[in-house]
């Protein structure tokens, strides 16, 4: 690979510079009250910093959180971020309350060697993800006057042509952090000659998110399962009925036209837990998918569907699970995310978990962590690099 990597720039020697780390600190947060509820994320992006740190670099992290819309918005603020990056990292963080405003300034200005700033969310400036190249630059400019060397450790947004990812690297001496090389080098090895069997495992609510990595990865692997909500629009193309469960209209001749394709390669859950209301109390009962009632709807796979592919997981050599299985947040309907997950840890193949949501329902179900080969921060990342795309973020550390 042509990427010169944070070991290369560490050899040139950062004492005293300063260095600008791009990292996805893009945590999920608890809807009421905005504590962090999954902070996996920032635990990742520890060891480059760390390493800049002991290096003595002033260390100035940027990073999105949310979808805010180009202005500051407190509810998507970094905040929270700085103090638990603080503590992860046994150091106080600096935190900036703007992005490349006076705080961001004084806040850069002022670090000693060894320290460590954040600045608010990239997002609150339109610049970030603007289309514009003009308007970009224009932010990418301030933003790499906040160092003499870029650090790309953002595995999450590297399929993001955003000023942060794409433009500041253009402007600077810019090097892959720990992270980014290490989710590269790993799923390389799923798009190179994985051992076979090679199965996948496909969750989450929607085909017309997935369809392109579907596509992609119909004749590279051995099998394909899909559960999660968009195995309804999968159902129906089968003809079968499947109530008030989530259903993509649009997309149920792609998908009867994909199952024609896929040479039995796909596998699609035979019963599903349905029940009256989308809610944690809802009553519910496992149905075989022949018999969904027409007022239920659909929320996790049933357990002869677990059975089933755990039989097929317990062959693979090779495993990408991205998306959950069910509403796994709710306890009602997590047992076949659970029973996925139990079966990959069980399986004795190199297995790679992709997706925030995947990776938080690891945590959040209380599976260890280790027990899977490898899992990646990214969601949409990931899955772009499994459909074989230029991805910015890597084409810009390329050049
Ligand atoms: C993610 O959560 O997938 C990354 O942080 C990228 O966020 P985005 O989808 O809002 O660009
Ligand atoms: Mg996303």
């Amino acid at each position: 690979m042509s990427i010169r990597t944070l070991d290369d720039l560490l050899a040139e020697g950062v004492s005293g510079r300063r260095v600008l780390v791009r990292a996805d600190l893009n945590v999920p947060l608890d809807k009421q009250t905005g504590a962090i509820t999954d902070d996996g994320r920032i635990r990742a992006v520890l060891p480059t910093l760390g390493a800049l740190v002991e290096a003595g670099a002033k260390v100035v992290v940027c990073s999105h959180l949310g979808r805010p819309k180009g202005a500051p918005d407190p509810q998507f603020s970094l905040g929270p971020v700085a103090g638990r990056l603080g503590e992860l990292l046994g150091a106080p963080v600096h935190f900036a309350t703007d992005t490349v405003g006076d705080s961001a300034r004084s806040t850069v200005a002022d670090l000693a060697d060894g320290q460590v700033a954040l600045l608010e969310n990239l997002r609150f400036n339109a610049g970030e993800t603007s289309k514009d190249e003009a308007e970009r630059g224009a932010f990418a400019d301030q933003l790499a006057a906040f160092g003499d060397a870029y650090v790309d450790d953002a595995f999450g947004a590297v399929h993001r042509k955003h000023a942060s990812v794409f433009d500041v690297p253009a402007r600077l001496p810019h090097v892959a952090g720990r992270l980014v090389l290490r989710e590269v080098e790993v799923l390389s090895k799923l798009t190179g000659e994985p051992e076979r069997p090679y199965v996948v495992v496909l969750g989450g609510s929607k085909v017309s998110d997935k369809l392109a990595v579907i596509e992609a990865l119909l004749p590279t692997v051995d099998r394909l399962l899909i559960g999660g909500g968009m195995c309804f629009t999968f159902l129906k193309a089968q003809g079968l009925e499947v109530g008030t469960s989530l259903l993509e209209k649009d997309m149920v001749d792609t998908c009867r036209n994909l199952l024609e394709r896929s040479g039995g390669k796909i596998m699609l859950p035979v019963d599903v837990v349905v029940a009256d209301a989308f809610a944690p109390d809802a009553a519910h009962d496992t149905v075989r998918v022949d018999g969904i009632p027409s007022h239920r709807l659909g929320l996790d796979v049933g357990p002869e569907t677990v059975a089933g592919f755990s039989a097929a997981l317990s062959q693979a050599k090779t495993i990408f699970w991205n998306g959950p299985m069910g509403v796994f947040e709710m306890p009602a309907f997590a047992a076949g995310t659970r029973g996925i997950a139990e079966a990959i840890t069980k399986a004795d193949a190199f297995s790679v978990v992709g997706g925030g949501d995947s990776a938080a329902a690891v945590r959040a179900l209380g599976l260890d962590e280790s027990s899977f080969g490898h899992i990646s921060t990214g969601g949409g990342a990931s899955l772009e690099y499994l459909e074989g795309k230029t991805l910015p973020g890597i084409a810009a550390l390329e050049n």
